[in-house]
């Protein structure tokens, strides 16, 4: 499976059998790293409405006849712009052939860019290849990530930025609580009021965990 750290909130999660995007907001980054074209997913998963986690869904969605996969608010949504959707909630897993996902809550805010309500904000957890990857979306600390955890994780991507999610200080008791094998700091450095030191993050998690830490520059990836 190759991750690919697009920036922000988004990444691209590409299988033997399914491509995935999360929350790709890319078009909208100062500087993007990609163009969507580039960009071939099977399905578009989205941990809530705010814009710049939505991003390039409709354009995204409709180049590829992508499937938008949420939760009933952001999947009516979708649908009602004429996009393919599949409708989910906190807690509820499905296979979607290639993968298998299954959205977790998160603790922050979930409106979309008019102010129309966008249903709970969620992280996810996607199996793919035989590999269980979590992105936390944007959320706070909170102790049930413990649960989270159960089973084993590969990978975890979790927001640093602070202010509108986890900072560096609760996302290294993320760490703590969640026991993956990898975590990818994301949501930092977008914006001034989200800038932090990825590298000083990851020598943190390294010296006080048993995970290993990979800040991605946007764009980079790697293979699991
Ligand atoms: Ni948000
Ligand atoms: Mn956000």
């Amino acid at each position: 499976m190759n991750l690919r750290y697009l920036g922000h909130s988004a990444v691209q999660l590409v299988g033997d059998a399914v491509e995935l995007v999360i929350d790709p907001f890319v078009s909208g980054q100062a500087e993007p790293v990609v163009s969507l074209e580039e960009l071939a997913p099977d399905l578009i998963v989205l941990s809530h409405a705010h814009g710049d986690h939505w991003g390039d869904t409709e354009e995204l969605a409709r180049a590829n006849d992508a499937t938008v996969v949420s939760s009933a608010e952001i999947a009516g949504h979708a649908g009602a712009l004429g996009l393919a959707s599949h409708a989910m909630n906190t807690g509820g897993a499905r296979d979607f052939g290639g993968c298998k996902i299954k959205f977790t809550p998160a603790f922050h805010s979930s409106s979309f860019p008019d102010g129309s309500y966008g249903g709970m904000p969620m992280g996810v957890v996607i199996e793919i290849d035989g590999l269980r990857c979590y992105h936390a979306g944007d959320t706070a600390l909170f102790s049930d990530m413990r649960l989270i955890g159960r089973g084993g994780l590969d990978v975890a991507l979790l927001p640093i930025g602070d202010n509108f999610t986890m900072g560096p200080e609760d996302a290294l008791e993320a760490v703590e609580l969640l026991q993956p094998k990898l975590v990818v700091p994301i949501h930092y450095n977008t914006f001034p009021v989200i800038e932090q030191d990825g590298e000083a993050f990851a020598r943190q998690v390294r010296e006080r965990t048993s995970a290993d830490c990979r800040p991605l520059r946007p764009g980079e990836g790697l293979s699991l």
